[in-house]
């Protein structure tokens, strides 16, 4: 495996930023090690969490519509996938393309090493043949060395709503890099989790089995267990919350009691105060018009919306200008 991320350094300089920043922060990618991994796909099939199955349902039924505008150029292409994780919905677009004997090479990008790896054998096992290269980097990196890059088309997926995990602004800024990291003609396909009954949203982050308290909570035990830290995790709620207006869904883990927390590995001891939180991580929802407005910002053409039954989340197909 290739690239290594040097978005923003280790987990134990992030932390250090994080946990010294006030309000305290830490970075949601760090969920993913192989138990956060594990858990992440136990809430995909939590009843709660809608996000999946909806995506899943938009890439069942409309993968032919999807695809017709790469296919339509009639050359082989690379399908780059940002943030692939366990490859379920991909394998949708993947059998439909290897069936059809389609010219295509697949990048799946991802930060987590243990979840490339287990894509690489399903895959191997599930669709022989297939070419895959695994490329281990953050979003940003990836696109900046476009390690893919050989003249055909790419059609970049950026699926899950992992966008999400970003801030408007942020979000810009992937997009941007969406930009640099293609040319004229590419194509991507972004995965946005839409605005809908606040309730349904708050239900996906605070499931009634706790797996997504665990979840945010495994952010503090790989803590503990990486740099030595002696987090109390008993002693954290789990708190996120929604605000209609912004569309953005935080998640945050509140000190129960004033406690100081000690890190190893950063020589150094935390302060909560009573009730200080840690924000930990942003799921931003989104309006067709904040969609578009992102296309436009970042120099892409909207070429289809796809969108489930119950307008619950969008796929959407752009066309680099
Ligand atoms: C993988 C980023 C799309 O924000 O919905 C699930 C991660 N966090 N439950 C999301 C997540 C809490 C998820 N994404």
């Amino acid at each position: 495996m290739n690239a290594k991320n040097t978005d923003f350094g280790t987990f134990a300089q992030d932390v250090m930023l994080g946990l010294n920043s006030k309000p305290k922060t830490l970075p949601s990618k760090y969920f993913y090690d192989a138990k956060g991994d594990k858990l992440f796909q136990q809430i995909m099939a939590l009843p709660e969490y809608y996000l999946t199955r909806k995506e899943y349902e938009i890439l069942e039924g409309l993968h032919q519509e999807i695809l017709a505008n790469i296919l339509a150029l009639k050359k082989p292409f690379n399908l780059v996938e940002l943030g692939a994780g366990d490859g379920l919905k991909t394998k949708i677009l993947l059998r439909f393309l290897v069936n059809n004997k389609i010219a295509f090479s697949y990048y799946p990008v991802d930060f987590s090493g243990s979840v490339l790896e287990e894509l690489e054998q399903s895959l191997a096992q599930e669709l022989p043949g297939l070419e895959v290269t695994p490329i281990q980097s953050t979003y940003r990196d990836s696109l900046r060395h476009q390690e893919w890059e050989n003249g055909n088309p790419n059609l970049i997926l950026f699926l899950g709503a992992n966008i999400g995990n970003f801030g408007v602004e942020e979000a810009k800024n992937i997009v941007d890099h969406l930009r640099v990291g293609t040319k004229k003609g590419d194509q991507v396909l972004l995965g946005f989790d839409l605005k809908k009954n606040p309730q349904t949203i708050l239900d996906a982050y605070h499931d009634a089995q706790g797996v997504t308290r665990e979840f945010n909570l495994n952010l503090l035990d790989r803590i503990n267990r990486e740099l030595g830290g002696d987090f109390d995790l008993e002693s954290f709620v789990h708190w996120p919350s929604y605000d209609p207006v912004s569309g953005e869904c935080r998640s945050h883990l509140v000190s129960k009691k004033s406690q100081l927390v000690s890190i190893e590995a950063l020589n150094q001891t935390f302060d909560f105060e009573a009730y200080e939180c840690i924000f930990t991580e942003i799921s931003k929802k989104y309006s067709f018009s904040e969609i578009n407005a992102l296309a436009l910002s970042g120099g892409f053409q909207v070429i289809e919306n796809f969108t489930d039954s119950e307008g619950y989340f969008s796929d959407v197909l752009w066309r680099r200008t």
